[in-house]
């Protein structure tokens, strides 16, 4: 590391990013939305003058108030460069101003037209290996892409001029679903914005150096120009090229969204934007925590997977999450399902009654709006077999018949709008520790970053105590359980505040492979977990990662799987121990004081029952209770009014009758809440 180089090398100042979300946007939006909001993607586009009538008729019947107009449709509004078709359009909104129904208007940039792939095929994404994506598809271009922004911010404003005053809209979707089908490019244009980005981040070249720990194998760079981006190559790649990469691929799309965003600010001041995330545990390439500083309302899509037979607790865990993202706050469920998709290998469609609780799930978990993809189903196009509020039959169907029930069942719950869900449990979520987790040459491939973290949101979910899913350096003061899974990376600033949280009262348990590196994945030198190894009052000198499968026994009887590690005591105590060679003896599971609180080590993945005993243990300690006594199977959330006012959501996803101990008035069917809910039924209970 010579002198010289240090003082070559290019310095770009980091700018400070202004962030754009406003609260006072996002409070007009829910002030004009008048109760829970309804509706889902609308395509007219795809149709006939006298489907639209049709649309508008059925429209009120299910009493549809919000929908998303326009997100595929550029080729349509401007056909060859420069020349506009708005017309099919503006009759669309004027139409549904008439009806009263809200639009989220789309920038309409999600697929590019087919006259500007011709002319700048350039836009195209590339993969790592080198693939160039085609048209003729959707979402295919790079949002690094000069030529793409210059269009895109270009359509964008012509929107914005035409609609600005429109009485229909009421606010902007941005794009759709950034970073769904590819998140990460590869190109040159990418390359240059890749190294421009390193410039900001790492100020000169050697700070990239020790970042990246680029004296191993020759990695070192002289200048940025010498940089790549992470494309496929003989051997494992650097980590922190890697890491720095997926930070930057997550940043290039939403600054993609931030030029579409100046331009409507520009235009229309008064109006709020957002674009549809994909929070859910399929999703990790995007630090949505980051985005969310960017949207004025936070708006997510979630599927399920059919043939998960616990997928309402993924939806769970998905919903808890965007509330994390929107701190607290109501939020959009911009896309879910009425029944089947039609992109996984066999696609079921729901059960009677099935999309009536995933609607109310997402509800009781803090959405605010209730939307769908699709308004109606396609005849033509790949999504075809996609269901929608209006499926192929028409009205007389089951589907729209739920769809008529769903709509009204959220008029009946208008009071609960604006309320905040009710949580004394924080679940630690980072997605650069998920990034860093799951890089390669790690001592178990094995290990996966939400495996514990679901693992206890399940545990957490029977027991009808909801979880907030929180980044690491959020506000952890109103919580008594704070749980911190496989948090591999972790900074400073992070670990300090967790560790406050247990010294301020909190119980906090901490789980293997946490704590291990710095933001540059620097391993924390001294013992493992660097990070937590004081608070928790253990250090450990050596992972044992188990054989595919393998198990390992403790002396509570239990076995663990996935992890062992040689644990040793530093102050902690071992509520339980391996039993099995080479680890006989060793702690599996450690408790150690922490101020005024406790600090909990897990070195393994339990069974399903330990863990469950374990969440039993932490609740007790931590004074933590479930929103109300029921009979298994029902999922039980709170939401409460800063006047008092509560309502608890008691969705019943078993099959036979369950009883629910509560007291109030039943929202959904009216009059007083009996104390059960019907096999696969709902209750909202205003509570006395
Ligand atoms: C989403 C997308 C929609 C539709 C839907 C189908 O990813 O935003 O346009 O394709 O999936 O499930």
């Amino acid at each position: 590391m010579s002198a010289d180089t240090r003082t070559a090398a290019p310095v770009t100042p980091a700018a400070p990013e202004t962030r754009a979300a406003d609260p006072a946007l996002a409070a007009r939006f829910w002030a004009n939305a008048g109760g829970i909001a309804f509706g889902g993607d609308y395509n007219p586009e795809q149709w006939p003058r006298e489907v639209h009538a049709e649309d508008l008729v059925l429209m009120k019947e299910a009493g549809v108030t919000l929908l998303s107009v326009g997100i595929f449709s550029w080729a349509l509004l401007e056909p060859r460069e420069g020349e506009y078709d708005f017309g099919w359009l503006d009759e669309v909104m004027d139409n549904l101003a008439g009806a009263g129904i809200k639009v989220a208007l789309a920038t309409a940039t999600a697929a590019p037209p087919a006259w500007l792939v011709r002319k700048h095929p350039e836009i195209l994404p590339v993969t790592a290996d080198g693939t160039v994506l085609g048209g003729g598809s959707r979402r295919h271009y790079t949002p690094s892409s000069s030529a793409y922004r210059r269009y895109a911010t270009g359509i964008t404003r012509v929107i914005a001029e035409r609609y600005k005053d429109h009485p229909a809209l009421a606010l902007w979707h941005v794009d759709n679903e950034l970073g769904c089908h590819v998140s990460e490019f590869y190109g040159d244009e990418d390359a240059q914005a890749f190294r421009d980005w390193l410039a900001r981040r790492h100020g000169t070249i050697e700070a990239l150096n020790d970042a990246w720990g680029t004296a191993f194998w020759s990695q070192h760079y002289a200048s940025f120009d010498e940089i790549q981006p992470p494309r496929v190559a003989p051997s494992t790649l650097n980590p922190g090229q890697q890491l720095d990469f997926q930070r930057y691929s997550s940043w290039a799309l939403i600054d993609y969204y931030r030029a579409l965003l100046a331009v409507l600010r520009e235009v229309t001041p008064h109006v709020p934007a957002t674009t549809n995330l994909m929070a859910s545990s399929a999703t990790r390439s995007m630090d949505y925590f980051d985005w969310a500083r960017d949207l004025d309302v936070i708006a997510n899509d979630h599927y399920l997977v059919a043939a998960d037979p616990d997928n309402h607790v993924e939806l769970a865990f998905s919903a808890d999450l965007t509330r994390g993202i929107a701190g607290g706050r109501p939020w959009l469920l911009m896309e879910h399902s009425t029944s089947a998709v039609n992109w996984q290998p066999r696609n079921r469609p729901k059960l009677p009654g099935e999309m009536l609780r995933n609607s109310l799930a997402h509800v009781a978990r803090g959405a605010d709006a209730v939307m769908f993809f699709q308004w109606r189903q396609s005849f033509a196009g790949s999504e075809k077999f996609h269901s929608a509020m209006v499926p192929h039959g028409g009205k007389d169907t089951r589907v729209f018949r739920e769809v008529c029930e769903l709509g009204a069942a959220l008029r009946r719950l208008a009071e609960v709008q604006g309320s905040l869900v009710e949580s004394r449990v924080a679940i630690v979520f980072d997605y650069e520790a998920w990034w860093a987790a799951e890089l390669d040459s790690h001592p178990s491939a094995d290990v996966r970053y939400l495996d514990m973290l679901r693992d206890f949101h399940g545990s957490l979910f029977r027991r009808g105590v909801t979880a907030d899913v929180l980044h690491p350096a959020a506000d952890l003061s109103g919580y008594d359980l704070v749980l911190v899974c496989t948090l591999y990376a972790v900074d400073d600033g992070a670990a300090a505040n967790i560790a406050a949280a247990a010294r301020r009262g909190a119980t906090l348990l901490v789980s293997y492979f946490s704590g291990i590196v710095d933001k540059h994945d620097h391993v924390r030198l001294g013992g493992y977990p660097g990070a937590f190894r004081d608070l928790l009052g253990v250090s450990v000198e050596e992972f044992h990662p188990l054989p595919a499968g393998g198990t390992v026994a403790l002396d509570d009887g239990s076995t663990g799987s996935v992890w062992s590690e040689q644990v040793r005591l530093a102050g902690a105590e071992a509520p339980a121990s391996f039993t099995s060679y080479p680890l006989a003896g060793v702690p599996a599971l450690t408790r150690h004081a922490a101020g005024a609180g406790t600090a909990w080590y897990l070195a393994t993945r339990p069974d399903a029952a330990a863990l469950d005993r374990l969440v039993d243990r932490l609740l007790a300690e931590s004074g933590v209770a479930p929103a109300a006594a029921a009979a298994p199977g029902v999922e039980l959330v709170r939401r409460r009014h800063p006047d008092g006012r509560s309502y608890l959501f008691a969705l019943n996803h078993g099959r036979s009758e369950a009883t629910v101990d509560a007291s109030g008035r039943e929202l959904l069917g009216g009059g007083r809440f009996t104390g059960t809910v019907a096999a696969g039924g709902c209750a909202v209970v205003a509570e006395d």
